[in-house]
């Protein structure tokens, strides 16, 4: 079904002065925005009473997991070792999940490494997986702590919540090096949800990984942890009771997918990409010096084209090839002249986080940090 694309605020504020004298495209963060996210939502973790574990894919950036294990986080969440490598090295971070399922002996050499330097969790869906996992943990004479991966509507990865889960569950128990310690979901099926439904959705994953848990813990598996993840669904799934932790993502900066859902402006994102007019071929077009190579290519559902140009909100990013931005200007559009730096909040932050090695930190609109996205490209 179609879903109408409401309006964002028109109101938005540049972070970034005119006249700070930086290159781009570039990566600019705004340092009081990006500490109110990550407190807001190490307050509301706590006033459900569940453990925040945030998913570090969305910012790869130590100093952020520094950040958000300081406002209460228990651990991260990364999908891939190589992630979780960065993290543990450069952040100090001392226990991880990892949320992506974790296949092939060259990994499982290095998560045995990994498991030297931190508390490690796995979550799992297939018994080969398990088998693989299990086999090399033993060997070593250790265990390895495991979640089962739930599909809960996503039909992404996962076991289907309910008999196909439990019988997973009971595999991997019974597989040695192996200990199932709890269940995990990405109710992802909440982030494309109609705004009005993503409550009911949300609520209903939540259920079905509670029940799941539940009928584990009935045949005698000490599930502890009970663990839900997506920002658009954060204010929803983890009230459920019986839910235990949360793992939300893209909250630390927000994009212009967080629009849709009414709560969320373009105030809230904390990270915008700095670009520069290079070229006004016609009167109604403008082209900037962020493509697909800055921008990525994510359409979003809460905003048209590629991106939302701050304090432009009907400027269109029409198109991008690799290295041009396509503005379309509405009639009378002021700005936009050969030299001029737009701001543009992108569609999907994390894969436009991985394109870049540095964010440049802004407070009061002047640049007063810059820090390396230490696991960009880690995808291994
Ligand atoms: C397994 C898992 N957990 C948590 C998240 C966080 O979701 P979000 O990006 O909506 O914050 C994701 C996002 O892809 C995920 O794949």
């Amino acid at each position: 079904m179609a879903t109408a694309i409401a309006t964002p605020p028109r109101i938005a504020h540049r972070i970034v002065a005119a006249g700070a004298d930086l290159d781009t495209p570039c990566l600019v963060v705004d340092a009081p925005t990006l500490r109110r996210n990550v407190s807001e939502m190490a307050a509301f973790a706590s006033s459900v009473g569940v453990a925040l574990r945030p998913h570090i894919k969305t910012h790869k950036t130590p100093q952020i997991a520094r950040l958000q294990l300081a406002a209460g986080a228990v651990g991260i969440t990364c999908a891939k070792v190589g992630e979780a490598e960065v993290m543990v090295e450069r952040a100090g971070v001392t226990d991880v999940l990892l949320a992506y399922p974790t296949v092939g002996e060259a990994k499982v050499r290095r998560l045995l490494a990994l498991m030297a330097r931190a508390r490690v969790t796995v979550a799992l869906d297939s018994r080969e997986a398990g088998e693989l996992l299990g086999h090399a943990i033993a060997a070593a004479d250790r265990t390895l702590d495991v979640l089962v991966e739930v599909n809960t509507g996503h039909d992404r990865a996962g076991a289907r919540a309910g008999d196909e889960a439990i019988a997973l569950g009971l595999d991997l128990a019974r597989t040695r090096g192996l200990r199932v310690v709890g269940v995990m979901t990405h109710e992802g099926q909440a982030n494309a949800a109609p705004p009005e439904t993503i409550e009911a959705t949300a609520l209903e994953a939540g259920r079905a990984l509670v029940a799941t848990a539940e009928a584990l813990r009935q045949r005698g598996i000490d599930v502890q942890t009970v663990s839900v993840g997506s920002t658009p669904a954060a204010t929803f799934t983890p009230t459920v009771p019986g839910v235990t932790e949360m793992r939300p993502g893209t909250y630390v900066f927000n994009d212009t997918s967080a629009f849709r859902y009414g709560r969320l402006g373009p105030d809230d994102c904390a990270l915008r990409v700095l670009a520069t007019v290079v070229s006004r071929p016609a009167p109604d077009r403008a082209v900037i010096d962020a493509g697909s190579k800055t921008l990525a290519l994510d359409k979003s559902l809460g905003h048209p084209g590629h991106g939302y140009v701050v304090g432009h909100p009907d400027a269109e990013i029409v198109r991008v090839s690799e290295e041009h931005g396509v503005v379309l200007l509405p009639p009378g559009e002021e700005g936009f002249r050969v030299g001029d730096q737009v701001e543009v909040i992108p569609n999907h932050v994390c894969p436009v986080v991985n394109l870049q090695d540095q964010l440049v930190i802004v407070q009061d609109g002047q640049p007063i940090d810059t820090w390396d996205v230490a696991a960009r490209g880690k995808v291994r």
